[in-house]
């Protein structure tokens, strides 16, 4: 059997992580195909050695652009290569633009797709994402959902519970996997941290770096918070060129601390021992709510809202005093134990590698109407214009 994976940005690399170590355990021919939308060094390689994933057998360097070039660029260049590898299967990863190409890719060559991380919905379609997700669901043959609400999700758009395996998510078996040796790293220690209470701040969305307007207020915000924890900003490089394109300026010393973006380890390192965390990522929503960490996410809305209504996630617009606000509030309530998820038990890989290679099924027990209260009323039946079915 020959399985082909396809990731492009840094979120993939820690979905593909352990579907790789699963299936390579189970002597399945893994094939890795690496688009290139992400390549920087510290965006890209550091991750595949950190997380122990073999270098990509195929490179199609395709990088920057818009994302209609960039989508382009992915299918012309990946199209040869899977007609002629042919897989049994092709799994893609979140909900990026490399993901959706590879899925159109492989739907007109009639491969089958298995979606990991399928389902999630923040009911924003001015979110790339959204569209990436709603189109590449719909195009995928295996959907395996990170958690409940997800499966509501899917039923409103007319899919059939028959391609749903409720598996578990996928970025927390690379959590589990990793946290021993990020917390031995004890990078808070290294970077004279010790005994004191910090935020980890991430930002790079469109919608908040984009509005020279948006940003000033998150700027400020993160100027006063760091007057009362110390501030750590790695930061994502289209942010770093906002910032500059903005006018805008981060004070370059004292308890706001701006820095290149970090690897897998440090991060992780960082975050477990946060005492907040204040960020526009998907992946870091659910990694606090792992670890119990107070998390703020600056966005309208979330296509995980189990973080918030099972775990430590908070929603919060970007404006500066919601935020400051917020802060206090999640600084003053750090969870003395860590929530649990059904299913985020570091075997989600396992339950994929079970599905493709042994043909289990990891249904849902119960009626989906008791997945409606983890669902957030946008996010349930989002018009869209492919209709359903
Ligand atoms: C992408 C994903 C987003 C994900 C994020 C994680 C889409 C639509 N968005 O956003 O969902 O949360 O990755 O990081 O797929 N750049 C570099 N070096 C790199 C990569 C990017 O400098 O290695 C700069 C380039 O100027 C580029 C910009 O960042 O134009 C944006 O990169 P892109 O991959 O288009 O989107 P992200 O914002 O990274």
């Amino acid at each position: 059997m020959r399985v082909l994976s396809v990731v492009g940005a840094r979120p993939n690399f820690m979905k593909l992580a352990p579907v790789d170590r699963e299936l390579v355990k189970r002597g399945i021919e893994h094939v890795i195909v690496h688009t290139g939308q992400h390549y920087d060094r510290d965006m890209s390689d550091a991750f595949f050695e950190e997380l122990w994933i073999p270098a990509p057998d195929h490179h199609l360097g395709v990088g920057s652009g818009s994302h209609a070039r960039q989508t382009a660029e992915v299918m012309q260049r990946l199209e040869p290569i899977l007609a002629e590898l042919r897989p049994e299967i092709l799994l893609v990863y979140g909900d990026v633009n490399s993901t959706l190409a590879a899925a159109l890719v492989a739907a007109k060559l009639g491969v089958r797709i298995g979606h990991v991380e399928s389902g999630l919905r923040s009911g924003d379609w001015t979110m790339p994402e959204e569209i990436n997700r709603v189109v590449t669901d719909r195009l995928s043959d295996l959907l395996f959902l990170p958690s409940r609400d997800a499966a509501a999700n899917l039923a409103g758009e007319g899919i059939g519970l028959d391609r749903m395996h409720f598996v578990g998510n996928v970025m927390i078996d690379t959590l589990s996997w990793a946290l021993p040796q990020a917390l031995a790293l004890d990078v808070p220690a290294r970077r004279g941290l010790s005994g004191k209470r910090f935020a980890m701040v991430t930002l790079h969305r469109p919608g908040n770096v984009d509005d020279p307007v948006v940003f000033r207020e998150l700027v400020e915000a993160l100027v006063l918070l760091a007057e009362r924890v110390v501030v750590l900003f790695p930061m994502h490089p289209r942010t770093r060129q906002r910032l500059q394109a903005h006018g805008l300026r981060l004070p370059d010393d004292g308890p706001l601390q701006v820095l290149e973006p970090l690897g897998y380890m440090e991060m992780l390192s960082l975050v477990a021992g946060a005492a907040l965390v204040v960020t526009d990522s998907g992946g870091l929503q659910e990694e606090t709510s792992f670890l119990g960490v107070p998390c703020l996410t600056v966005r309208p809305s979330t296509e995980r809202p189990i973080t918030c209504t099972h775990g430590t996630n908070r929603l919060v617009l970007p404006k500066r005093d919601a935020i400051l606000a917020a802060a206090e509030r999640a600084l003053a309530r750090r969870s003395p134990a860590r929530p649990v998820i059904e299913r985020w038990d570091g075997r989600a890989a396992e339950r994929i590698a079970r599905v493709l290679c042994d043909d289990e099924r990891f249904e849902l027990d119960v009626p989906l109407a008791a997945t409606s209260p983890h669902t957030p009323r946008r996010a349930v039946a989002i018009p869209h214009p492919l209709g359903t079915g």
